[in-house]
């Protein structure tokens, strides 16, 4: 079997972690917390790093440092991972989908534009898979209208929009640091900000809103959502060779485009848009529906052939644990069909070239018959 992702571990990683054990450091107050916080934030440009102990924890309190009351209204893409609405349902906040294009798989910057009310507090955009969302329209858009941008980049580490790191847009931003992304801590997630005030926000949130004044006295209602210095050891290791790591996917995804021989029967991202290199952090295979079979089906003949896969998001809007919260009869075409006919395979970082192209013979079987 080629499983859809393995990780490598290839720097200072054990070294680090027995740094942790020797010291007994290895709760959220031991010191690679606070070295993975500021190289972090420094690598996209940021002021200040705020870690936790996953992706959704970070979208989780991003969303809550904002302050926003109930009735207030966030825009997102429906074609995401359930963890970008979870806060906003949860706060009684309202979300507002937007449907995907088919260029590049992220949102819709017009239908973005057209669904600003009066009550449009925040956009939270999400770069997808391979390519950053065009990101200069979308600021523009929040500046006329004075909203906050939530940047989710947990799929962009080391990524670059016009020369310039995603995760460096939004007002705030978050990472997830699950094993299948470019650095990994097992479980773990990262918010950014330049702005104090979010900053001191978000890390009263993150650790249960404890008071300065008197311990154990609390104002608000927080979260326990810290990272332990054993995940942030292993954070730090894999930054330090990040550059090398988005080389090596960027070089995965190269081999994939050279083998996989042209077909009307599926369609794959560029290399390269105007204003972004692929960074190819899955390599994603969009079926034309024209040809009669949807992505399970496809994924079902790999997993025969031994090739791992998994399927492309499941729109928010369809989303049966959301239904009491949205407006369900509104459809979004090009989500759904990225639903219904996208799925990646093998790519991570742990992968053989020999296992690339295995995996790319079977698709050509399979995909062009
Ligand atoms: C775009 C996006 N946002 C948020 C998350 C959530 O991150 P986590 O799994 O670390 O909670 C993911 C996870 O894959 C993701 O792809």
């Amino acid at each position: 079997m080629i499983p859809v992702n393995t990780p490598a571990f290839k720097g200072n990683e054990k070294k680090y972690l027995i740094e942790c054990i020797d010291t007994g450091w290895v709760s959220s107050d031991g010191p690679f917390v606070k070295k993975f916080e500021g190289s972090f934030a420094d690598y996209v440009d940021r002021t200040f790093g705020v870690a936790v102990c996953n992706g959704t924890a970070a979208i989780d309190v991003a969303v809550r440092s904002l302050n926003l009351k109930p009735g207030d209204e966030i825009i997102l893409p429906t074609f995401t991972i359930i963890s970008c609405v979870l806060e906003i349902v949860r706060s009684g906040i309202k979300p507002v989908f937007v449907d995907s294009n088919l260029e590049n798989w992220n949102l819709d910057v017009n239908e973005l534009r057209q669904k600003i009310t009066s009550k449009t507090k925040a956009i939270l955009i999400v770069h997808t898979y391979s390519f950053p969302c065009d990101m200069d329209p979308i600021l523009e858009i929040a500046k006329e209208n004075k909203l906050w941008v939530i940047e989710d980049s947990a799929e962009m580490h080391g990524q670059d929009y016009k020369g310039k790191k995603c995760g460096s847009f939004g007002d705030i931003s978050t990472f997830s640091f699950y094993p299948h992304k470019h650095i990994t801590t097992g479980e773990g997630g990262m918010i950014l900000t330049n702005n104090e005030e979010l900053n001191d926000r978000c890390r009263s949130l993150r650790n249960l809103c404890f008071n300065n004044k008197r311990r154990f006295v609390h104002e608000e209602l927080g979260f326990n959502y810290r990272m332990s210095n054993l995940q942030a050891a292993v954070g730090l290791a894999q930054l330090e060779y990040l550059d090398k790591t988005v080389e090596r996917k960027r070089e995965i995804g190269n081999m994939y485009r050279s083998l996989l021989k042209t077909s009307d029967n599926y369609s794959i991202l560029p290399d390269k848009l105007n204003y972004a290199m692929n960074i190819y952090w899955v390599f994603g295979i969009l079926l034309n529906s024209k040809q009669g079979k949807d992505a399970y089906m496809i994924m079902e003949e790999l997993a025969k052939e031994g090739i791992g896969t998994r399927p492309f998001f499941y729109p928010l809007h369809k989303q049966p644990a959301l239904a009491s919260h949205i407006d369900v009869s509104q459809t979004y075409d090009n989500a759904e069909t990225l639903s219904k006919y996208g799925f990646y395979v093998p790519s991570g970082l742990g992968i053989s070239n020999e296992e690339v192209k295995i995996t790319a013979n079977h698709l050509n079987n399979i995909l062009t018959k």
